[in-house]
């Protein structure tokens, strides 16, 4: 691992940082839908390690889904296209649906999987994302859940990638800029 965190730049966020703040969300969330039917859903691949971390602290019933959808592919400048790879699975028709992302970057990628699950006929729709990027919008999309905000940088770990590496480093830190260059 160490010559992996080499490639930092410098670290955000460290591994009990982000677990710490995984336990305030859950326990915020398992207040705020106490007495709702909770479905869950992430993003492959991105938001994996968050979404099995935050399922795993809800002292609540849910389920949970994943769906696929790539927008970066192995760049670090979003490719303005996102593709569906996978759909939902659970059914979520009436139910209290929470989108758990791994980063809300410029929106494109949580509006096409926000509407996907809005077409399922939820009862609410509602997005906890991990971190939220200080960036321009290309779509506005109101978070009900944050982690943390970040400045304008390009960030691996904790599910997050570049050239799908790095996403099994427990913390989140700021890629060097050789390292893609
Ligand atoms: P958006 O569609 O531009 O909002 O991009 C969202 C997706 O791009 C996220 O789910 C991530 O997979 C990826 N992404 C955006 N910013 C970063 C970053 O800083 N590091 C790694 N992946 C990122
Ligand atoms: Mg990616």
């Amino acid at each position: 691992m160490k010559e992996l965190q080499e490639d930092l730049e410098r670290v955000l966020f460290d591994g009990e940082a982000i677990q710490r703040r995984v336990d305030e969300l859950a326990a915020q969330i398992s207040q705020d839908y106490a007495s709702g039917d909770l479905a869950l859903v992430t993003i492959m691949r991105g938001g994996l390690f968050f979404l099995t971390d935050l399922s795993r602290r809800l002292t609540i019933r849910h389920t949970f889904d994943v769906v696929g959808a790539s927008s970066y592919g192995p760049h670090v400048e979003s490719s303005g296209q996102v593709l569906v790879t996978k759909d939902v699975e659970v059914p979520l028709q009436g139910r209290d649906v929470l989108l758990v992302e791994d980063i809300y970057d410029t929106g494109r990628t949580l509006r096409v999987v926000r509407d996907l699950l809005l077409a399922r006929g939820p009862r609410s729709l509602e997005i906890c994302s991990l971190l939220v990027k200080n960036c321009p919008r290309t779509v506005e999309i109101p978070i009900r859940y944050i982690g943390f905000h970040i400045p304008n940088v390009f960030v691996v770990g904790y599910g997050l990638d570049y050239a799908e590496q790095y996403r099994h480093l427990s913390c989140i830190g700021v890629l060097k800029p050789e390292i893609y260059r």
